[in-house]
């Protein structure tokens, strides 16, 4: 990895292991241009690239026709409203409606490591394993400038963008867009993938045309949100799995997001990412600084599984921080599914009794357990234990629970309030609310405001004493509802437009308390299942619930479109009860461990009354954890074959970084009469190395197996699955 500055001809050269990012100062006027970015490149002076001696270009920005180079020049930092009429990166509105700006290169620094972004999370690195430029931009007119970092890893095909607004006017200024990377280049034969969803069906993979005009898409609801994934990507049209030309764009940050691509009269494509400019607002006083989150920007020539690969190692080594991210998870059993809200201490023990014959190493106490909570009605923000439900306490529980062997978690929503609870009856107008109007419900329930500092005082504490009482080793951190009616009594009138932003400042803030004074916690985010998996909360939780849709089959395309940008030990993935309570289908229970395998691997299901063939099948499954979990969790991923292209049968496998390992999990959705076996090609193995197969003794060599591939003859009946483990002889 490199970072230079050819100062001759004003050229930045970014080089990871295998890419470039180039850039260029050009003209008298010095606009940062964008000449490049793509695989490995030797020449530093591709100056070329940028086009400006080409019609409709002049030769130097003489005035004359100067609109026709603005709306057309690569520009690294598009301004607004002075002659370039594609997307701005930034916008800033002096307070009388006039929003233009125009920077131009001022100066630049190259150092080793990358610095934090305060309040926000990002990606980090030292010394050793990182490198850094920053480029400062003015705007001389304003009296702004903007710092544009980039910073590169070690062995690490990414770049992490960002950027940060500085008011140095003697007067207020209103940001109303400020994208964190803005990339403008030729439009190939790209494809647009992005991940949509819905409660239950989050992140499936979904390809479209680029046409002209803007594609987009982003979320207004406060969160990352269940429907869009702040995730975009270009796929060459020659581009599979394992070959081709893949830009992946992904972004640090769990609110509201915009990530779009602009197809411009000239074929050339904007692609921007940043905060949503929807509801955006934000004051910036003389002084002040606007840091943006940080978007990751990888680029591969090995297909969509070069891109995953990079972006796994790099959320593994420089993006999580928990203790947990190098250890194996305890095998929790979640009573959400078994229970729901009925339940009581003695049911709960029962469980846990159970569950420890099995092996199970956690018990974690999901919704219901405190204030007057009996269903989603009531309660949100009465954090007190509902001591008819759990007579003795929480601390009983959780000592019973200890003695019987097992760790103890717990449930929380803390930016919540119902509007039955005692929280709302004393401070109504702490729920986000606009004066006047009723606001909308959602599960019945009201968002906290805890960008008030008495609020998120208060929300914290509330944890902080239900942790401090007992020997409580996780949490289940949920959201259960988007954010609207989008209001503050803790803002100025100018200043509404500022909450959205603030609301997530505040969420990490909480959870930055939380994980200083109980650092051994294992945090798991969640929200309604995925509405807010994204990079941001990986900064604090190592892991997050990926769905509410336990269902093996509906998780092989949630988990398709998870792991194609986390890493396998980020994904809350249970095995749970049949019929499933979702979509009612009934799986194997071998099939649904397999698929819980490709993630945290946990248990959800009443224990005591499941069959007594799946509760005997538990022990060999937590045998089955314990031997494959090192291996999962710090594992290449590829991905071989997918039910949602073939209809038939999804296939993914892992390779230990030393390719002496490697573990393939098939699953047979839809039997076929009459057909032959599957032919499954394996990746990422030494091709001179000997694999023995563990299940039939067989013994071929990693060229065999990866070219001529080996064959899954086809199981009876559907919703089978097959695990396959290789060692390298
Ligand atoms: C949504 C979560 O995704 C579920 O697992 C469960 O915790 C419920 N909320 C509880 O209300």
């Amino acid at each position: 990895m490199d970072i230079l500055f050819d100062e001759k001809n004003g050229v930045f050269k970014i080089d990871t292991e295998k890419t470039s990012y180039v850039m260029a100062i050009m003209d008298t006027e010095k606009l940062l241009g964008h000449a490049y970015y793509g695989k490995k490149i030797s020449d530093v002076d591709v100056r070329y690239l940028l086009r400006t001696s080409e019609n409709p270009f002049l030769p130097s920005v003489n005035g004359r026709d100067r609109g026709s180079v603005l709306d057309s020049f690569p520009f690294e930092f598009p301004g607004c409203n002075v002659g370039d009429y594609r997307e701005s990166a930034v916008e800033l509105e002096d307070g009388n409606g006039c929003n233009a700006n125009f920077f131009t290169y001022r100066s630049h620094r190259i150092f080793a490591g990358k610095k934090p972004i305060k309040g926000l999370p990002a990606t980090f690195g030292n010394e050793s394993d990182s490198m850094t430029l920053e480029i400062d931009l003015e705007d001389k007119v304003l009296g702004v400038t903007a710092t544009l970092s980039y910073s590169i890893f070690q062995g690490i095909d990414v770049i992490a963008r960002s950027a940060a607004v500085t008011n140095h006017s003697k007067r207020s200024l209103f940001l109303t867009r400020i994208m964190s990377a803005s990339l403008d280049m030729d439009c190939e034969d790209y494809r647009l993938l992005t991940l949509h969803g819905s409660w239950a069906r989050e992140r499936h993979m979904d390809y479209r045309e680029i046409g002209y005009g803007k594609s987009s898409v982003g979320s207004v609801r406060g969160e990352s949100s269940h429907q869009e994934h702040p995730f975009l990507g270009l796929v060459s049209g020659r581009a599979g799995q394992e070959q081709g030309e893949v830009y992946g764009f992904h972004f640090v940050y769990s609110g509201n997001f915009l990530a779009q691509v602009e197809k411009n009269q000239f074929d050339s494509l904007r692609v921007q990412m940043g905060i949503h400019p929807k509801n955006f607002r934000f004051e910036l006083k003389p002084g002040e600084v606007f840091a943006a989150p940080e978007v990751i920007m990888v680029y591969s020539d090995r297909g969509l599984g070069g891109m995953t690969r990079n972006l796994h190692d790099l959320y593994r080594e420089h993006l999580i921080r928990s203790p947990y991210r190098d250890r194996k998870r305890p095998i929790l059993i979640n009573n959400w599914e078994a229970t729901y809200f009925d339940f009581n201490t003695e049911k709960l023990l029962d469980i846990a009794r159970e569950a420890k014959k099995c092996g199970i190493e956690m018990l974690v106490m999901d919704d219901g357990w405190f204030g007057r909570r009996n269903d989603d009605n009531s309660s949100l923000g009465d954090w007190t234990v509902n001591v008819e439900k759990l007579p003795g306490g929480l601390k009983y529980l959780v000592d019973e629970v200890n003695r019987i062997g097992l760790k103890f978690g717990i449930w929380f929503e803390p930016e919540m309030i119902s509007p039955e609870s005692d929280l709302y009856r004393a401070h109504p107008d702490w729920a986000i609310s606009i004066d006047g109007r009723t606001p909308c419900r959602m599960r019945n329930q009201y968002v906290l405001d805890i960008t008030r500092k008495e609020v998120s005082d208060y929300v914290y504490e509330c944890v902080a004493a239900v942790l401090r009482s007992a020997n409580i080793e996780y949490v289940k951190w949920d959201m259960n509802r988007p954010l609207c009616d989008l209001a503050s009594k803790g803002l100025g009138s100018a200043n509404q437009g500022e909450l959205s932003h603030r609301y997530v400042l505040a969420v990490y803030a909480l959870q930055e308390r939380l994980i200083s004074e109980f650092p051994n916690l294992l945090l798991e985010n969640c929200s309604g299942g995925g509405a807010r998996f994204d990079p941001g909360m990986l900064y604090y939780s190592p892991q997050i619930w990926c769905s509410d849709d336990t269902d093996a089959i509906e998780r092989l395309s949630i988990q398709e479109g998870t792991a194609l940008l986390y890493p396998l030990s980020t994904i809350g993935a249970h095995v749970s009860d049949c019929p499933n309570h979702t979509v009612g289908r009934n799986t194997p229970f071998e099939t649904r461990g397999h698929v819980a395998l490709a993630g945290t691997f946990g248990y959800e299901l009443d224990i005591t009354k499941i069959p007594e063939a799946d509760r005997q099948a538990i022990p060999g499954q937590v045998a089955m954890y314990h031997k494959y979990n090192d291996l999962v969790r710090r594992g290449d991923y590829y991905r071989i074959a997918s039910y949602r292209e073939n209809h038939f049968f999804d296939c993914y496998e892992v390779v230990s970084k030393d390719q002496k390992e490697a573990m393939i999990v098939f699953v047979q959705v839809l039997n076929r009469p009459n057909f032959r076996s599957r032919r499954i090609r394996l990746c990422g193995l030494d091709p001179k190395r000997n694999y023995r197969n563990e299940d039939t003794g067989e013994i071929l060599c990693g060229d065999t197996l990866m070219n001529a591939g080996i064959t899954v003859p086809a199981m009876w009946g559907d919703f089978c699955s097959k695990l396959i483990h290789l060692s390298a002889e």
